[in-house]
């Protein structure tokens, strides 16, 4: 029984994730900024380790016996206002992290099989128009596209570790991921369900989507196949737009859509510079990862979404 260790084990992804992999037989510990082992956030079967980041500390005994690691940590990108302070945060929860784990394994030797991260597709930019964006596409300057660009750095030196035998790493460039447990989904249908729901800006950028159980099974891919190393966009078969998506939700939940949409200056105002993630978009490819053998469920923008809500 392979053990997987998971950082952020307990957010959006590593929650469903974690579920998936019990399912099929892997032993699967969390390393968390808390302890919830003793407390009504446990989950039955997964053993938490803690960790500071700052403190630059790990429990050791998170890497006894450890075959892999999927680094998911990460301050939330859309949670707070971007001040130059949750900035801050929001990259060095990332490359510290990164570069801790990246210790400890060497300190360690741990004979780790893969170190699977997440990445994202906001790597290539929100202003690429209807471009699709392939791993190879062009690294953009905007903020979030410079966090990534740091923390996918610091990911690859983990395959630095070790002379003889370097340690597999793969990069999943995710998207704007579609769950019941949180993120845009959740947050785009309670306007829906109160009958405010309406597109935001035009409602024509675009929005390359992944259902949490594709992601979850591309991550477990990437865990089980020996050939998977380097990037890989994480987004389903075909991008949709913003509007597609707010009419799928209501479709979804049986409500109307009267109101126009959201205009882009009231979302410029009450966002600042987060904004631009939401009124931009990207069209971003997934043939890599289909080239190398990985299978969609949900390929079907109303599918998934009524699956879901
Ligand atoms: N969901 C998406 O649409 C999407 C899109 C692109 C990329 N991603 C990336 O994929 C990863 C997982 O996404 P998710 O939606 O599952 O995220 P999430 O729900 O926000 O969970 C992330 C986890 O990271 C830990 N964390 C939060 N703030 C932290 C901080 N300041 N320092 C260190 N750890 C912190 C938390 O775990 P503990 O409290 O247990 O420490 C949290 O549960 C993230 O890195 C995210 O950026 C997600």
């Amino acid at each position: 029984m392979s053990k997987i260790l998971i950082t952020g084990g307990s957010g959006t992804v590593g929650t469903r994730l974690t579920t998936l992999l019990l399912q099929k037989g892997y032993q699967v510990a969390h390393l968390s900024r808390s302890n919830k082992n003793d407390n009504k956030n446990a989950t039955p079967n997964v053993k938490n380790y803690v960790w500071d980041i700052k403190k630059g500390y790990i429990q050791p005994e998170a890497f006894e016996n450890l075959d892999y690691i999927i680094h998911l940590a990460g301050a939330g990108v859309a949670d707070e206002r971007w001040t130059d302070a949750r900035k801050k945060e929001i990259l060095e929860s990332r490359t510290l992290s990164t570069q801790l784990l990246c210790k400890y394994l060497a300190e360690t030797k741990t004979p780790l099989k893969a170190f699977v991260s997440a990445s994202a597709i906001g790597i290539y930019g929100f202003d690429t128009g209807n471009q699709l964006l392939t791993e190879e596409s062009p690294i953009s300057s905007q903020f979030l596209a410079d966090v990534v660009k740091k923390w996918e750095e610091e990911v690859q030196k983990i395959a630095l570790i070790g002379s003889q035998n370097s340690i597999r790493v793969a990069k999943l460039r995710i998207g704007i991921v579609l769950s019941n447990k949180g993120g845009a989904l959740v947050e785009m249908a309670k306007p829906v369900r109160l009958f405010a729901g309406a597109a935001l800006g035009t409602g024509k950028q675009h929005l390359s989507w992944i259902h949490v159980d594709d992601l979850c099974k591309m991550f477990i891919f990437a865990i089980e196949n020996n050939n998977i190393s380097g990037e890989y966009n994480a987004v389903g078969v075909a991008a949709t737009t913003n509007e597609i998506l707010t009419k799928s939700i209501a479709k979804a939940l049986d409500k109307p859509l009267f109101l126009p949409n959201v205009p882009a200056f009231a979302l410029n105002l009450l966002l600042g510079e987060m904004a631009g993630m939401i009124l931009g978009g990207n069209n971003v490819s997934s043939e890599k990862i289909q080239k190398a053998g990985f299978q969609f469920d949900y390929t079907d923008l109303d599918v998934a979404v009524k699956n879901l809500i």
